[in-house]
């Protein structure tokens, strides 16, 4: 797939900021009336989506959403607030943080229920990557972030490299297997 160049300016974080908030379903949850982990990652993919989108203002594909805890259960009722932003921009890539929090309905109080990275790309409607404008990080948090984004980006790519090396290993083993 080639990259495409769209003449990409630069970005403040705070112009990538995303908030979604969801009150929880019966067909949200599961049968003890907590939210399930795969719609819990739906909704970290759409809010983690927006804030990729206003940085590239294009369209994104998801390419990884990084390991998650789920730290809190959620119950039907219950208000889930999920916020997003750019860490870093790359190439044709960029990584979003997602956080998400559960609001007590009748208490407000707030409590982390979860946090992930996600990776999207940009693409243009023939699927085609497009470079991405670069991130302005300002605030300590968010120069912070910047940082570990790439830290996690060298990571990702490192564990990848071990797993595309273990799957030459097993194939190789395989072939070896079915000569004998
Ligand atoms: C994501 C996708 C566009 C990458 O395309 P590709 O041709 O493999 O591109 P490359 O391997 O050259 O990588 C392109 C960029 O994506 C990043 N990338 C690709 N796979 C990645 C992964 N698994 N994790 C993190 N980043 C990844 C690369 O680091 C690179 O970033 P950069 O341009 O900023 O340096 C392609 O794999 C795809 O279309 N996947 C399906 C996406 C989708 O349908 N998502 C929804 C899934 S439910």
């Amino acid at each position: 797939m080639s990259s495409t160049e769209t003449n990409p300016i630069a970005r403040s974080v705070v112009s990538t900021q995303s908030e979604m908030t969801e009150i929880i379903l019966p067909n949200d949850a599961n049968t003890l009336g907590n939210l399930l982990g795969g719609r819990l990652m739906h909704f970290i993919d759409l809010t983690g989506a927006m804030a990729a989108f206003r940085h590239t203002r294009s369209h994104v594909v998801t390419a990884a959403m990084d390991h998650i805890d789920f730290i809190q259960p959620v119950h039907v009722g219950d208000l889930l607030i999920l916020k997003s932003s750019v860490n870093r921009a790359f190439n044709t890539s960029l990584e979003v943080g997602v956080k998400v929090w559960v609001e007590h309905p009748q208490t407000g109080v707030l409590l982390h229920v979860a946090s992930a990275y996600l990776v999207f790309v940009a693409v243009d409607e023939r699927g085609r990557r497009l470079r991405v404008p670069a991130l302005l990080p300002e605030t300590p948090n968010e120069i912070r972030r910047f940082a570990d984004a790439l830290r996690r980006r060298e990571h990702r790519e490192a564990e990848a490299a071990r797993r595309k090396q273990e799957r030459r290993e097993q194939t190789g083993h395989g072939s070896e297997t079915a000569a004998h």
